[in-house]
C-alpha cells in the first residue's frame, strides 16, 4: 500500500500499515484539554490492531473499515481505557487486550488477554510488547511495530505542539513537557515506585531498533533510541546505557 492511499481526514499514514487516528480532546482534572489519538496497525492478514481507542463515531469507524477489519483493541494503561467499552460495543468480535493495571482498575470491562512481555500469537511477527514496570499507578504497555520501527506509546512521551487551551499549556509546562517538544512528563518520576524495574523496562524498550515514536498525545516524530534515551530520565531516574539491538529486538517481519 502506498502511504497516501485510502485515508480520510482523521487517519494519518505513518508508514506502510501503520496510522495515527486523531480523536477529540480529553478534559483532564483541572480543565486542561489534551489532544488524543489512537495508533492503528494493520497485520499481514489485513486485520487491524487499535492501540488506545479514541472516541470513535460512525465516520471514524468507517475510515477504519476502509483499511481493514478491527480485530484487536488495546487498553494500554490505567490512564487509557476510557473509550474502550464503546469500542468493544462497536467491534464486539475484537479481542480486547489490556495492561494488568487496567484489568485491576476496570473489572467491568471485558478483557480477553492481559498483556505482559509475551508475544501475542496473532501479531508476534509484526508487534513486540513491553510493559513499563515499576510504575504500577500507570502500568503502561508500549508496542514496537517492527516493519516501520515505530515505538507506539500512550503517555510515555508527549509531543503536543499546540495545546488546545491555556490550562493545557500550563499543565504541560508544569509536567516539564511544554514547548511543543517530545518530552516525558515528570509524572513518571512522581509515580515510580521501583527504579530498578523502571530502568530495566526502559533499557528493553531502547534495545528495539526505533526509528520513530507515535504517541497518543501529539504528533508522530522521527527519533532513534539515543534520542529517546535522553527523554527517559524521569522514568528511569537517570540516563540508561544503550545496548546494541539484539537479534530478537531487530527481528523483522
Ligand atoms: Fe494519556
Amino acid at each position: 500500500m502506498s502511504l497516501g492511499t485510502t485515508t480520510g481526514a482523521s487517519l494519518l499514514p505513518i508508514d506502510e500499515d501503520i496510522w495515527q487516528m486523531s480523536g477529540g480532546d480529553v478534559r483532564m482534572p483541572g480543565g486542561a484539554l489534551f489532544p488524543t489519538a489512537s495508533t492503528v496497525i494493520r497485520l499481514p492478514d489485513r486485520s487491524l490492531v487499535v492501540y488506545s481507542p479514541i472516541e470513535f463515531d460512525d465516520a471514524t469507524a468507517a475510515e477504519l473499515a476502509s483499511i481493514g477489519e478491527v480485530a484487536h483493541l488495546i487498553a494500554p494503561s490505567r490512564f487509557h481505557h476510557l473509550f474502550v467499552p464503546a469500542a468493544v460495543a462497536r467491534w464486539p468480535r475484537a479481542i480486547v487486550h489490556a495492561s494488568p493495571g487496567v484489568a485491576a482498575k476496570r473489572p467491568d470491562l471485558r478483557i480477553d488477554r492481559v498483556l505482559g512481555r509475551d508475544d501475542e500469537p496473532a501479531w508476534r511477527d509484526v508487534l513486540a510488547i513491553e510493559r513499563i514496570e515499576g510504575v504500577p499507578k500507570i502500568d503502561e504497555i508500549v508496542a514496537f511495530h517492527r516493519p516501520s520501527g515505530a515505538l507506539v506509546c500512550a503517555d510515555l512521551v508527549f509531543h503536543i505542539a499546540r495545546p488546545p487551551n491555556l490550562r493545557a499549556r500550563i499543565v504541560l509546562a508544569l509536567m516539564g513537557a511544554g514547548g511543543g517538544r517530545l518530552a516525558q512528563s515528570r509524572t513518571w518520576g512522581f509515580l515510580r515506585s521501583d527504579r530498578v524495574a523502571a530502568r530495566a523496562s526502559v533499557a528493553r524498550v531502547l534495545a528495539w531498533p526505533i526509528k520513530r515514536v507515535v504517541p497518543c498525545h501529539g504528533a508522530p516524530c522521527a527519533i532513534d533510541a539515543s534520542g529517546l534515551a535522553s527523554r527517559m530520565t524521569r522514568l528511569a531516574g537517570g540516563l540508561v546505557p544503550l545496548l546494541a539491538p539484539t537479534a530478537e529486538s531487530s527481528r523483522e517481519a
